[in-house]
């Protein structure tokens, strides 16, 4: 059985990188096909939507900080663009993050980071405990001092993925809601795919964008370098009589571990993330939630108080340098869009963009080609 009207583009994958590549690309006036049994389902459900380039500058990620914020530079004029294309509000907020240090150790490690960051270029400003207590007044008495970034902001996405559904089938994308089961090859070029129901839908262009189950697709001639990184996240509710609770996102690194609180402005109060390899595992397990709750009550004691709604995990796209795999492969007609790791959401308008031109030229821009999957050399031929 074969799809009667092919498309130009076939989009693996119905997530926040699937769905911004879609419309971007039926914008272009590509007709484009997503396969996925629930778009908007997946990593999107559970992410907390920071953009976070400052806060989550890592040492050795400089040539990922230009695409961070290159990315994030897009976010007003994206959010804008898809507000009115989606009808929905995305939750995008301008709140700026405190990340803040709770004993000698964590201080001493924060001054480091601030000092990268004003290597990088990047506005932030030390602060005092009392200083950051003063920002935000439910911050536990021991905080030692803190580093506020203004430019950090947040976004929903829940709201995110919506509007980019909504969006697409304006833009008239086409939905197939079931599983992709084999990439359809002939001559050594990709041609679209076979989906579960045994329909064949041919495309002069497959992208995968299956997050961390990219490289899962049957019949693929080369390997995707994903792998999946679990993050547990819980979402706890503000009651009226508690706000403002927070008024930015407030983060630190306690035990190692990265524990951040996002609150929304629909009064939802996120509490991230966990990050565990262990394969395609979305189990919460008590211990992910008992130590993302130690560790935030550590920050905000006053968070006992709060009702715990959910618990969820979700599984980011590892690439093998943690950056992401943006545009065409070794094999003709097969681009990848995934392996955005930490910042999937951050990503999106960049991602979006750089796609649609590759789709449309066959290149990528000049400031994405870093992380053309062809970095990783020819990726390994695999048995099919
Ligand atoms: N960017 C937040 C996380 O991946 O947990």
């Amino acid at each position: 059985m074969s799809s009667k009207v092919p498309s130009d583009v076939v989009v693996v994958g119905g997530g926040i990188i699937g769905l911004v590549t879609a419309w971007r690309s039926a914008q272009q006036g590509l007709r484009t096909a997503v396969v996925d049994p629930a778009p908007g389902g997946g990593a999107a459900q559970v992410a907390a939507g920071m953009l976070a380039a400052v806060t989550e500058l890592h040492y050795g990620e400089e040539t990922l900080l230009a695409l961070n914020l290159a990315s994030a530079a897009r976010y007003p004029s994206f959010v804008a663009e898809l507000t009115e294309a989606g009808g929905e509000q995305l939750g995008y907020r301008s709140c700026g993050t405190l990340s803040v240090a709770l004993d000698a150790d964590d201080r001493a490690h924060l001054r480091e980071v601030h000092a990268l960051q004003q290597r990088s270029g990047l506005a932030s400003e030390w602060l005092s405990g009392r200083e950051c207590r003063r920002l935000e007044p439910m911050l536990a008495p021991g905080v030692r001092g803190g580093l506020r970034a203004d430019d950090d902001h947040q976004i929903d996405p829940r709201q995110l993925v919506k509007a980019l559904v909504i969006a697409c089938e304006r833009a008239g994308v086409r939905f197939h809601r079931q599983w992709a089961d084999r990439l359809l090859l002939v001559r050594d070029r990709a041609c679209g795919v076979v989906l579960a129901d045994g329909t064949e839908l041919a495309a002069e262009q497959v992208v995968l964008a299956g997050g961390s189950h990219s490289g899962l697709l049957a019949g693929l001639p080369v390997s995707v370098p994903v792998r999946p990184v679990k993050g547990q996240v819980l979402r706890l509710r503000i009651p009226p009589a508690y706000a403002p609770f927070l008024q930015r996102t407030v983060r630190a690194v306690v035990r190692g571990s990265d524990v951040y609180l996002v609150p929304r402005e629909n009064g939802e109060l996120v509490i991230g993330a966990t990050s565990e390899e262990q394969g395609y595992d979305t189990t919460v397990t008590a211990g992910g939630v008992y130590e993302l709750l130690r560790d935030a009550h550590e920050l905000i004691p006053g968070i006992t108080e709060l009702p715990l709604v959910e618990t969820r995990a979700g599984l980011r796209p590892g690439s093998p340098d943690n950056a992401p795999l943006i545009g065409p492969t070794q094999l003709p007609g097969l681009l990848l869009a995934t392996g955005h790791h930490r910042n999937g959401v951050l990503l999106t308008p960049v991602t979006g963009d750089a796609m649609a031109h590759a789709l449309t030229t066959g290149e990528l821009p000049q400031d994405v080609r870093p992380f053309s999957p062809k970095r990783f050399g020819a990726l390994q031929e695999q048995a099919v």
